[in-house]
């Protein structure tokens, strides 16, 4: 990934999707769609995330979290070396930004909250930064007098490197009680002007590809995978994930019993999806590609939903997944308002069955093979990098999947080319593919909430 400019366009959308599909004809790319085309309540938005945009990173009082240590120690699993130190400068430019914002006709904005700038040891007994505490009431005021409605993510990957230190994070199941402060602490100064929480973002990203694959922070993987000093791919994946949804569900109740009837918001979590399309037509490829929306998005939605994770990974994962108890189950059960969904790209699938020399790994756990072309045919246009092809009939696939399985009213937190910094800034500019790419997704969109 690269840090820098990733202010990420990516677009709100209150789905307000209803029993009654109609029929999809097959999509018109001459169909015209504008601001008019969507329902009252659907949201156009843009969105951020503080590590990604603020910079800033050490001046006035903030401390280190996981990312930036993780830059530093590892400037070889950055793209361009490049770290959050600067960034985008939102800490210093947020007003000229929100007045872009307000240009462009934005109804929301998302932007995370830097834990270690608000609370820099990671807890409140290691003392408030007060000066972080401004900056966001003065970000929330000036979004508010520009009409522009925040949209706030307590957690986004940027985990305080003091409790990293301490117990070793998320892999400890002390993280909960410390997040739960934090959140109170955020539900206390800003959420009488917030209306909308998102506890965590991407939390099956953050645990498959800082403890699974070790190439985000804190990059932890096991040794066979040969780009990490220490983890175990095939648990801690698990125990990560498990204490980010108790995590999630603890400031959830929190938020519900204390701050809901007073402050009225909603608060939600926000998971990374990836639209799974089988391979070919046979049963076992179908199956494959629901056992790997299993792992990957049922992982935190099944449990939210229903109070315990999906069945198909109870089988395949073992004892290595971990137990919810009663009481954790059912304040884990019910614990969204809302989910917010990224999504970005899709995926060929096939059924794969282990051999008995496959190395466990919360990547290998699902028994599916993963592909991006199907006789010598991507399955959608590569847009940069080298993981997202283009298919936008996947958000409508996506929404539906999610609206049937899991009947949660959805947001679209994210979705865009993310090319932004590949391109030479003028043609950036033009847009052209942007535009088109905005298009077709919204006209998806579009059909899966008709
Ligand atoms: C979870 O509970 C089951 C059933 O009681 C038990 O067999 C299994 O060992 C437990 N798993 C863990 C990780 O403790
Ligand atoms: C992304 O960048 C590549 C390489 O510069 C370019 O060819 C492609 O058209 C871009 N895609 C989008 C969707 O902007």
């Amino acid at each position: 990934m690269k840090i820098q400019h990733l202010l990420v366009t990516y677009l709100l959308a209150l789905t307000l999707l209803l029993p009654c599909i109609e029929s999809l004809k097959p999509f018109q790319y001459s169909a015209m769609i504008d601001r008019s085309s969507f329902p009252a309540g659907f949201l156009f938005g843009a969105g951020s995330s503080a590590y990604q945009h603020e910079g800033a990173a050490h001046l006035d009082g903030r401390k280190p979290s996981i990312w930036d240590t993780f830059v530093v120690e590892n400037p070889e699993k950055i793209s361009d070396h490049s770290t959050g130190d600067v960034a985008d400068e939102f800490y210093y430019l947020y007003k000229e930004d929100v007045a872009a914002m307000k240009e462009i006709g934005l109804d929301t904005f998302r932007f995370s909250i830097s834990w270690p700038r608000v609370l820099p040891k990671g807890k409140i007994s290691g003392g408030v930064n007060w000066k972080g505490v401004d900056f966001y009431n003065s970000l929330i005021n000036e979004l508010l007098l520009n009409g522009i409605e925040p949209f706030v993510t307590l957690f986004h990957w940027d985990l305080p490197q003091a409790l990293e230190d301490e117990y070793g994070g998320f892999l400890s199941p002390e993280i909960v009680n410390d997040f739960r402060d934090y959140a109170d602490f955020c539900f206390q100064e800003f959420g009488n002007r917030v209306k909308y929480w998102i506890t965590l973002n991407e939390p099956n990203i953050f645990s498959k590809i800082g403890y699974a694959t070790g190439i985000y922070a804190p990059g932890r993987c096991s040794n066979y995978i040969g780009i990490c000093t220490e983890g175990n791919s095939a648990t801690e994946p698990y125990l990560v994930t498990h204490h980010l949804i108790l995590s999630h569900a603890t400031a959830a109740t929190l938020y519900r019993h204390k701050y809901q009837a007073s402050q009225n918001g909603i608060i939600g979590v926000t998971v990374d999806t990836i639209w799974e399309v089988p391979k070919y037509q046979t049963t076992s490829d179908r199956k494959a590609a629901l056992r790997a929306l299993d792992f990957y998005i049922g992982w935190i939605l099944h449990p939210m939903t229903f109070g315990d994770y999906p069945m198909t990974m109870r089988y395949l994962v073992g004892n290595r997944l971990p137990n919810f108890t009663d009481e954790q189950s059912i304040s884990v059960k019910g614990s969204l308002n809302f989910v917010g969904v990224n999504y970005y790209t899709a995926r060929y699938v096939e059924d794969f069955s282990h051999d008995s020399s496959s190395l466990l790994s919360y990547t290998t756990d699902s028994h599916v093979k993963y592909t991006t072309e199907k006789n010598g045919i991507p399955i959608g246009e590569l847009a940069g990098g080298s993981w997202l092809y283009i298919y936008p009939r996947g958000i409508r696939e996506i929404s539906l999947y999610i609206k049937k399985k899991y009947n949660l009213p959805i947001y679209i937190t994210e979705n865009d080319p993310n090319n932004i910094s590949l391109i030479p800034v003028d043609e950036a500019l033009s847009g052209n593919k942007r535009i088109m790419f905005h298009q077709l997704h919204l006209s998806y969109l579009l059909q899966a909430i008709k």
